[in-house]
C-alpha cells in the first residue's frame, strides 16, 4: 500500500482557486467496464477535492476525460472519435483541459498516436495514475505543458494499491466495491493483463472496511469487482479466498444484498457456491463467462477449463442455489473457429440456459497471442455466427423470462421506466421489471407482481 501525495492536493487546490473566478467544473466520461466506472468515481472525488464541481455534459466543462475501455478496437474507435470532436470545443475555449485515461492510455502506440495527432489533449494517464492527477493539474498549471504519463515515463508500472483515494458514488443506493486490480490470466484474446497489470487483491480489513461504510450510509446493493474475484486473496498474507470474503462480509448486519462479477469458470469453486447458497444477502446469480463452448478453442484461448468442467459447475450451482440464473459472455469467430466449433458453443449455450449473453465478435489486440493466430474466416461468415447466436439465445431468454410471470418477488427500484409514470427496478436474478409507482421509491426495495414479458423486460405491478 502507498500513501497517496496529499502536498499536491493543497497546492493544486490553491493553483485552481487562483486560476478560475467560478469553481471550475469537469465532465469525467466512462468506456468499457464496471472497473471504469468504479475508477471514473475515483477521479471524480480526487476532482471535487482540489475544487473541481461535476457536471454532466462536455459543453460547460472547464476539465473533460474520457475513461478509455481498450479490450475490443470497437471501443477505441469510438473514444478516437469522441476525442477529436473536442477539438472544436477547444478552439473555442482555449482553457479547456483534455485527458484521456484508462486502459488505452496504457498503451504505448496509442499514446504516441494522441501526442501526434491530438495536440489538443493535454493530459494522458495510466490506470494507476489516478491519485496522482492533482500533481498532473499542477503541472499543466505551472509549466504550461501537456502532461503524458506513461507505465515506465514518470514512474514505474505500478503495482501498488493507493487505499485513500477519495470517492465520488454515482448512486446513493447501489455501490461498485473493487477488490482484486488486473489480471493474471493471459486469455489469448485479451489485453486486461497487459494494461491492468498484475492481479492484486485488496485486504480484506480495507475491503471490510469499505463495506461497513457503505452499508452504513444506506446503500442497498454492493457490487464487488474484479477481473477475475474467484482468484481473490491470492498473493495476501492471509489465508482468504472469495468465498471466505464473501462469507465474512455476510456477516456485517445491514439492509443490502451483494452482487459481484467477474467470476472465472477456472477458480469458481464448489465452496462458492455453498456459500451463495447459505446467504440469503447474496444474490442468486452467476455472471459465468464461458467464452465458447469447444474444447480446442477454449485451450487455444488458455481458459484452463473445458466443457465438461464448466458444464459440471453450472450442474452443481443448478442443484445448490434453488432459482439460480446464469449470464455469459461470449467471443464469436476465435482465430481458427471452425463452424463445428461455433456450433458447440450454441449447443453449450442452449444447454446451459443463461438468462441473459453478453457477445462480442472477436477482435484483434496487438501484442496479445491470439493476434498473431492465422484467421481464416471473414468478417461476414463472423457476423453470421453471431446473428444465430443471438437468435438462439433470444428464444432461450424469452422462455426463461417467460416463466417468472406470475411470481412476487422483490426488486430494488434503480430509476426511471421507458414508459411514462414507471419505474424499473432489478430481481435478485438480474432481470428487470417495470412497474407503474412514484418516484419516491427509487432506491427503496418494492415487492412485485410479475404480470408479463415484453422481450427481455418484465412488467410488473407494485405490491402493497
Ligand atoms: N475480442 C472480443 N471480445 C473480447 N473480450 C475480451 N477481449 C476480447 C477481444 N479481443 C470479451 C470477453 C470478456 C469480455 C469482458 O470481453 O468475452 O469476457
Ligand atoms: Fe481478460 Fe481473461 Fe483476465 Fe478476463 S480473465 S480480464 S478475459 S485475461
Amino acid at each position: 500500500m502507498s500513501t497517496i501525495q496529499f502536498e499536491h492536493n493543497e497546492k493544486a487546490a490553491r493553483l485552481i482557486a487562483e486560476h478560475y473566478e467560478m469553481p471550475p467544473l469537469a465532465y469525467v466520461h466512462s468506456y468499457g467496464c464496471q472497473q471504469n466506472v468504479n475508477d471514473a468515481e475515483k477521479i471524480r472525488g480526487v476532482l471535487a477535492d482540489v475544487g473541481f464541481g461535476i457536471c454532466n455534459g462536455p459543453e460547460q466543462a472547464d476539465l473533460i476525460l474520457f475513461n478509455t475501455c481498450a479490450v475490443r478496437e470497437h471501443a477505441e474507435q469510438r473514444v478516437f472519435g469522441n476525442v477529436g470532436a473536442l477539438k472544436g470545443l477547444k478552439e473555442k475555449k482555449p482553457g479547456l483541459i483534455i485527458g484521456v485515461c484508462g486502459c488505452m492510455a496504457q498503451q504505448p502506440a496509442i499514446v504516441e498516436k494522441l501526442k501526434k495527432s491530438y495536440p489538443f489533449v493535454d493530459l494522458v494517464f495510466g490506470v494507476n495514475s489516478i491519485d496522482r492527477l492533482p500533481e498532473m493539474i499542477c503541472d499543466r498549471f505551472e509549466k504550461a505543458k501537456r502532461v503524458v504519463e506513461m507505465p515506465g515515463e514518470r514512474t514505474e508500472m505500478r503495482t501498488d494499491i493507493v487505499e485513500e483515494i477519495p470517492i465520488r458514488r454515482d448512486s446513493d443506493f447501489r455501490a461498485w466495491l473493487s477488490i482484486t486490480y488486473g489480471c493474471d490470466n493471459f486469455c489469448t484474446y485479451c489485453i486486461v493483463p497487459y494494461v491492468r497489470g498484475r492481479e492484486r487483491s485488496r485486504r480484506p480489513a480495507d475491503i471490510l472496511a469499505e463495506f461497513k461504510a457503505l452499508v452504513a450510509a444506506g446503500y442497498k446493493e454492493i457490487t464487488l469487482l474484479g477481473q477475475n474475484v474467484n482468484s481473490y486473496g491470492k498473493g495476501l498474507e492471509e489465508k482468504v479466498d472469495f468465498a471466505d470474503l464473501l462469507e465474512m462480509l455476510c456477516q456485517v448486519p445491514g439492509d443490502y444484498q451483494i452482487r459481484f462479477m467477474t467470476s472465472h469458470p477456472k477458480d469458481a469453486s464448489r465452496k462458492l457456491m455453498d456459500t451463495i447458497a447459505a446467504h440469503d444477502k447474496l444474490c442468486k446469480h452467476l455472471h459465468l463467462p464461458v467464452q465458447c463452448g469447444s474444447d480446442r478453442v477454449l485451450k487455444e484461448m488458455n481458459r484452463h477449463y473445458n466443457k465438461a468442467q464448466y458444464l459440471e459447475l453450472i450442474d452443481y450451482a443448478k442443484k445448490t442455489i434453488p432459482g439460480v440464473t446464469f449470464s455469459s459472455d461470449i467471443i464469436v469467430g476465435f482465430p481458427g473457429e471452425t463452424e463445428e466449433e461455433f456450433e458447440e458453443t450454441l449447443e453449450l449455450v442452449k444447454k446451459v440456459g443463461y438468462m441473459q449473453l453478453f457477445t462480442f465478435i472477436y477482435s484483434p489486440r496487438t501484442g496479445t497471442k491470439a493476434a498473431a493466430m492465422p484467421d481464416p474466416f471473414t468478417h461476414k461468415q463472423k457476423a453470421d455466427r453471431m446473428a444465430r447466436l443471438l437468435k438462439a439465445q433470444e428464444e432461450i431468454a424469452f422462455e426463461l423470462i417467460g416463466r417468472q410471470v406470475g411470481s412476487t418477488q422483490r426488486v430494488l427500484v434503480e430509476g426511471h421506466g421507458r414508459n411514462e409514470g414507471t419505474l424499473n427496478g432489478r430481481l435478485d436474478n438480474n432481470l428487470v421489471v417495470e412497474f407503474t409507482a412514484p418516484e419516491s421509491l427509487i432506491g427503496q426495495w418494492a415487492q412485485v407482481k410479475l404480470t408479463s414479458a415484453r422481450g427481455a423486460i418484465l412488467l410488473g405491478e407494485l405490491q402493497a
